[in-house]
């Protein structure tokens, strides 16, 4: 366990570690369920009680909490979703709900909080532990990936797997009829996922929304990768990356493409499904780590992976950085799609 990021001090907590609570917050991530069991079953070995609260930060503030045991985690690691539900709570972000949530957990007599979610959700986590001193640690899933301060984030590798499949389904039909398919990821904000299945797919052009594409920028890139020679041509569109979407930007492009163009939309299917074996194994080692480390007094801060060490990176610095794309991948992938 390495804490070599944390400049940033965080806060030390030295009541006993009796009764703790865990969340999924935000979109849901295949690894949500593996986690929670990791933590259940943790805690339970260090006679700590665990609560689970249902449909995130909402189920906070209203109070809906239910007893977990060993047995109630049995014969969930392999299932996609989360059997706590999630929810986006615009609530949380008023200090009066929050208020409430303090209540909650004080009534309840828990002492530690672990939230299962992405960067806004960490927000919620920094905002709640500071104002009630709450020990809060947060372990990062989201299909995106696109968490300051952590190499990894729960369900990318099940995500870019399943949706790395559809890519070479598609690219199957776009070899037999000579076409360029324009396939739209998710990545509302980050491209990073876009980036890895354009570049194990083959892509013969990545859009991201880090690149900022201004005007016909992006049906520039649409019409170079049409390459001569080439029998198919797939462009990946994460969602972010063009205003409409791969619809949007095959109507712009119509007039002028003397090829045949098709759109697909993968959408929130790749978000479902049974989690891959490295987020089973990587949800296991952060539900326990996350639960050693609310034990050991520590709050207000992420715990995540940096070169394959599990690493603690206080909520301050994820919530205010932001992750950037890895450029030298987006080169490679151009160079080796020509
Ligand atoms: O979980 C993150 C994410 O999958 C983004 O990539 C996407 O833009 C967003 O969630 C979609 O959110 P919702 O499920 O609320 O439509």
């Amino acid at each position: 366990m390495l804490d070599s990021r944390s400049r940033i001090n965080y806060p030390l907590y030295w009541f006993s570690m009796k009764h703790i609570a865990v969340l999924t917050s935000g979109g849901d991530a295949p690894g949500m369920n593996a986690a929670i069991r990791a933590i259940v079953r943790s805690a339970a070995h260090n006679e700590i009680k665990v609560s689970g609260v249902f449909n995130g930060y909402q189920g906070l503030i209203e109070d809906n909490f239910a007893d977990l045991n060993t047995r109630s985690v049995s014969n969930i690691i392999q299932l996609g979703g989360t059997i706590l539900r999630s929810a986006r709570s615009e609530e949380f972000y008023q200090p009066a709900a929050r208020a409430r949530a303090a209540t909650a957990l004080k009534n309840r007599a828990v002492d530690g909080l672990l939230i299962i979610g992405g960067d806004g959700s960490f927000r919620g986590a920094s905002q709640l532990s500071i104002e009630h001193e709450i020990p809060v640690i947060g372990i990062p899933a989201t299909i995106d990936n696109d968490i300051f301060g952590t190499d990894l984030s729960i369900g990318f590798d099940t995500a870019i797997n399943v949706a790395l499949d559809f890519v070479d389904r598609l690219r199957d039909t776009a070899a037999s009829h000579d076409r360029l398919f324009l396939v739209e990821l998710m990545g509302r904000d980050s491209g990073n996922l876009a980036l890895h299945v354009g570049l194990g797919g083959g892509a013969e052009a990545i859009l991201l929304p880090e690149q900022n594409l201004q005007g016909e920028q992006a049906a520039e890139l649409v019409m170079q990768a049409k390459q001569p020679g080439k029998s198919s041509s797939i462009v990946i569109v994460a969602e972010g990356a063009y205003e409409g979407g791969a619809i949007a930007l095959q109507d712009s492009i119509r007039q002028r493409c003397e090829f045949e163009v098709r759109s697909s939309i993968l959408g929130h299917v790749i978000r479902g499904g049974s989690p891959s074996t490295q987020d089973r194994v990587f949800a296991s080692r952060l539900g326990y780590e996350a639960v050693m480390q609310l034990k050991a007094g520590k709050g207000s801060l992420m715990i995540g992976i940096d070169k394959g060490e599990t690493v603690l990176v206080p909520f301050e610095m994820t919530c205010s950085n932001v992750k950037d794309i890895d450029w030298h991948l987006h080169h490679i992938a151009q160079i080796t799609s020509q």
